[in-house]
């Protein structure tokens, strides 16, 4: 992996000084992913020549910054400043992105919408993603770590053409949240048909 030597354009300190602080906020066990992640996201920004390779790190690594936390939490943020409130019937799974990006706004003073808008979308996706939501979306997905049924596929496919992986994950989350009846987020469905079902 290249080395990532910031420039703090989106956070006040070193690549060193935030991994420290992610190490000491999240499990071992995320701590492993989201450097896992990192890796991926800045593989695939490689291979699509984008260049903005310290917004990508920042991305990737605080991602799952507020996965950990409780669901007091995130509802306490949700009420407090006023974001939409339909988002109180939903739980840690959206949360940790929608309100996750509140979190890191506000403890990690990091601003740029580009990086904040990634870890919103990274669960739901969104029916317009930027090049970073894209990436974030689909490294978190096939990082070197996971191992589900089709994940070389979903690799294959994410590096011959991102759009097409977007969708390969679309079809696979959605069929999963099918068989097992749970709620999915309108979110979900509208980046579905955006990616998979008005792009045939
Ligand atoms: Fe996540
Ligand atoms: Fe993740």
């Amino acid at each position: 992996m290249k080395d990532i030597n910031y420039q703090k354009h989106y956070y006040a300190g070193t690549r060193d000084e935030l991994v420290t602080i992610l190490a000491d906020t999240l499990s071992e066990f995320r701590f492993q992913h989201i450097l896992r992640v990192e890796a991926k996201a800045l593989e695939l920004a490689d291979h699509f020549a984008i260049t903005d390779l310290e917004k990508v790190s920042v991305a990737a690594l605080v991602h799952d910054y507020a996965k950990e936390r409780s669901d007091d939490e995130f509802k306490t943020i949700i009420v407090r400043k006023h974001l939409d409130q339909d988002m109180l019937n939903w739980g840690n799974y959206v949360w940790h992105g929608f309100v996750g990006a509140e979190m890191i706004h506000d403890e990690l003073a990091i601003t740029d919408e580009d990086i904040l808008n990634a870890v919103r979308r990274h669960t739901t996706g969104a029916p317009y993603m930027t090049i970073y939501d894209k990436l974030i979306f689909m490294a978190d997905y096939i990082e070197d770590g996971r191992d589900f049924p089709g994940v070389d596929d979903c690799r294959a496919t994410t590096f011959a053409d991102l759009d097409a992986g977007v969708a390969w994950q679309l079809k696979h989350t959605l069929n999963y949240l099918l068989t097992k009846q749970t709620p999915i987020h309108p979110k979900t469905v509208l980046t579905y048909n955006a990616f998979v079902a008005n792009n045939k």
